[in-house]
């Protein structure tokens, strides 16, 4: 007899890395307007002048970090075979949740020789850091881009965008120059940047829309040749997960993801090939997954709430008017060993919200001659998921 895993073959998978997040794509598609804007806000780099700054906008998954890896990679090539192009340092950094402080020392750490000790985290200031920062781009001279991924998470963003770009200006630096890369899903961000900032940074804008199914299935069917074996995927199955991507969220992420997981769905049940079925299926297990990570972001109550619901959804009772919703809550409540919540108003606060977040349907009633009106709601998901969930918390909960 075999060991446990020695009837696994891998028949459908050629490089399944090729469909990770981290894997860099050898070429980059349909994105040829915005690698040409990103190449002529670079030009300038090759003959040792100042890059411009560059604000990427766009959705999730739309090649923003994809393509800037690209262009960045090719402009150091470039730099290395010109004369004229100053060294080209490339620093990233995602700034999700930092401050500015926090964010300039990590760049600072980058830079820093190896033997050096890194930059404290407590005791010096937002300006030491700063000055850290110039003495090491100075040490280095050169071109230094800095890439602030997610920059509207950054707290103190105004601060650090008034402060880099005039670096050189204010003599902080003279012999190392510095170009600004931000990167947000946050098409807003720019209005939110004070006036002196947004002259200050005089950046070129890229956008990225979102890709349609076409695009999709191109990106797609370049990764599946190396990602599968020949013989194990149909052009359809392509085809579907780019159109079920496009028709969603237009996110070549989501699109690789869809592939990823159906040709799993393929290998799990023995089959050699990925078919429009195992994209299906995937479509309806990652949708799942994301309308249970929705409920568990809800408060205790306002699951209690939508539990409820479910509950009366379960035996054919919706829709259903506050008062018979809180009724079944206060059970639920018990349930869980929760103290539940008194007033017919807070739960109807509730169900407000979770119509507005789309769990729930609302209908309006009007109350006979008398006039007045009142709401009923309707559970818009699968029962049984929101029970899965809160079962699942439950559970956690007890450990
Ligand atoms: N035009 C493209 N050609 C090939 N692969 C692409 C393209 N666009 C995106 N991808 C791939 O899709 C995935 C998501 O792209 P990427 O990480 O660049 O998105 P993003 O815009 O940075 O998203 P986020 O805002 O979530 O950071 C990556 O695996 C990337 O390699
Ligand atoms: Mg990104």
């Amino acid at each position: 007899m075999g060991g446990l895993f020695s009837d696994v073959t891998d028949t459908i998978f050629l490089e399944k890395e090729v469909l990770d997040e981290e894997y860099q794509p050898d070429e980059i598609l349909e994105r040829e307007d915005e690698i040409n804007e990103y190449k002529s806000a670079f030009t300038d780099v090759l003959f040792g002048r100042n890059p411009s700054n560059v604000m990427l906008y766009g959705k999730a998954g739309v090649g923003k970090t994809a393509v800037t890896r690209y262009v960045l990679e090719e402009l150091k090539t470039e730099t290395e075979d010109r004369e004229d192009a100053d060294d080209l340092y490339v620093h990233r950094h995602n700034c999700n949740g930092d401050t500015m402080f926090s964010a300039v020392r990590t760049l600072v750490n980058g830079l820093l020789p190896e033997e050096s000790a890194q930059f404290p985290k407590k005791g010096l200031s937002r300006a030491d850091a700063l000055e850290e920062f110039y003495a090491q781009l100075e040490r280095l001279g050169g071109t230094h881009l800095v890439v602030l991924d997610e920059i509207d998470h950054l707290q103190d963003a105004n601060e650090l965008l008034y402060e880099l770009p005039r670096a050189r200006a204010n003599d902080y630096i003279t012999s190392a120059r510095i170009g600004i890369i931000g990167i947000s899903n946050n098409y807003t961000f720019r209005q939110h940047l004070s006036a002196k900032v947004q002259d200050a940074l005089k950046e070129e804008e890229i956008s990225f829309s979102t890709y349609d199914a076409n695009e999709l299935r191109a990106i797609l069917h370049t990764r599946a040749e190396k990602a599968l074996s020949e013989e194990s995927y149909s052009d359809s199955a392509i085809a579907k997960a780019a159109a079920v991507a496009g028709r969603d969220t237009g996110s070549a992420r989501q699109a690789i993801d869809l592939l990823r997981k159906g040709a799993e769905i393929a290998e799990e049940n023995d089959e050699p090939r990925v078919k429009d079925d195992h994209i299906e299926l995937a479509r309806e297990a990652v949708k799942r997954g994301r309308l249970q990570d929705k409920i568990k972001d809800q408060s205790l109550h306002a699951r209690l709430v939508l539990e409820a619901v479910a509950k009366l959804d379960h035996v054919g009772e919706t829709p259903a008017r506050s008062k018979a919703i809180m009724k079944t809550y206060r059970r639920v409540a018990r349930k869980r060993a929760e103290e539940p919540l008194t007033t017919l108003k807070s739960i109807q606060n509730h169900l407000s919200d979770l119509y507005m977040l789309g769990f729930l349907l609302r209908s309006e009633e009007n109350e006979g001659r008398k006039g007045g009106s009142y709401h009923e709601y309707d559970l818009d998901m699968d029962a049984n998921v929101v029970f899965e969930v809160c079962d699942q918390l439950d559970n956690e909960d007890a450990v």
